[in-house]
């Protein structure tokens, strides 16, 4: 809780470029958040140099994913959309919750096991901790609710397991996390392999819908999305791409399924196809010509930014010396 509302985190790499998948999945839906919760929305980019990244590209990327964030739709005044760099106070509880995490914890992480064995030239101890990091990101604001994939499941359970066991220790002084459960997006896969979910770390290009594809790319993709070979337009669990193209288009109008089935009764994939890539190019126009606009708007972005990164310090600090106190660090003269 904060501020008497509840309160919801999440973060997001810069690495990669934000896919259909993301925003329908996930960030149109966070727009209806914005009332019910205090929303933060963290650019990680202490978590991205876990592994090596290109500075100039890094910064770049992180500032274009804050940006696209505005342009969706999320308000960057009831939302706080912040770098996590800039907030002190994630490195910090990092250090002391690496202080409350045991290493054997740590070594049953999948997504570490996973990374390490991509990155096996550069297993630093930052990419073993990761998960404490992610874990201070979350109790720093006193997270309520945290909207998690299913990949991001087995670290918000180590934050829980954190907070629980630091609170035993010295009293309440996190709030126990929650995963969010609510209105949940559509699941988009792959389009090359629709039994995968769609990620923006997916190799193929032709596997997804990046939200700054133009119109022509869009169509092209779509057309060329794996499917099957009987023809018609039905919602069934064999049919896994024509089932993932109606979930989209579904999306993309709000048309039901049945709707959609009986719109195409008698076409053929290829109508459909293009029908569902106009349909998601029309999505994407206005937020693409937002992002335009607001990546001109130097001044505009550089406001927000420096406005939630104060905010963001706010209750992070708030909490912070909370902690600082419990575990016994003397108060700063001031
Ligand atoms: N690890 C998350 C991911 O790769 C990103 C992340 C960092 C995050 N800190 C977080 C997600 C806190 C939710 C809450 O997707």
């Amino acid at each position: 809780m904060l501020d008497g509302k509840k309160s919801l985190f999440s973060g997001m790499q810069a690495t990669g470029t934000l896919t259909l998948g993301n925003y329908l999945g996930a960030l149109k839906n966070w727009v209806t958040l914005e009332e019910e919760y205090q929303c933060f929305y963290c650019v990680v980019d202490l978590h991205s140099i876990t592994v090596r990244q290109d500075p100039a590209e890094l910064r770049k990327r992180a500032r274009a994913l804050l940006t696209l964030y505005i342009a969706a739709g999320l308000d960057p005044v009831k939302n706080c959309i912040y770098y996590q760099s800039h907030v002190s106070g994630h490195a910090e509880l990092g250090w002391i919750l690496n202080c409350f995490t045991y290493m054997g914890e740590l070594n049953r992480m999948t997504q570490f096991k996973d990374k390490s064995s991509k990155h096996s030239d550069n297993i630093n101890a930052g990419l073993y901790t990761y998960p404490v990091l992610m874990a201070a990101d979350i109790l720093l604001f006193q997270s309520d609710v945290v909207p998690v994939g299913s990949d991001q499941k087995q670290h918000l359970e180590i934050a829980r397991d954190i907070a629980e066991r630091f609170n035993s220790v010295y009293g309440d002084v996190f709030t126990i996390p929650e995963p969010y459960i609510g209105k949940v997006g559509a699941r988009i896969m792959s389009l090359q392999d629709p039994e995968k979910k769609m990620s923006k770390s997916d190799e193929n290009p032709n596997a997804s819908i990046y939200l700054m594809d133009d119109p022509d790319t869009i169509i092209r993709k779509f057309k060329r999305a794996v499917t099957d070979s009987d023809n018609q337009i039905r919602y069934a669990d064999e049919k896994p791409g024509i089932k993932n193209l109606m979930d989209i288009y579904s999306a993309a109008t709000g048309k039901t399924i049945a709707e959609i089935e009986k719109e195409f009764a008698s076409s053929g994939y290829g109508d459909f196809k293009l029908a569902v890539g106009e349909s998601v190019a029309s999505v994407l126009k206005p937020i693409q010509t937002r992002f335009d606009e607001l990546s001109k708007d130097k001044a505009y972005i550089d406001s927000i930014i420096k406005a939630n990164a104060e905010k963001a310090d706010y209750y992070a600090t708030k909490t912070l010396r909370k902690v600082q106190k419990k575990v016994g660090f003397p108060e700063k003269i001031r």
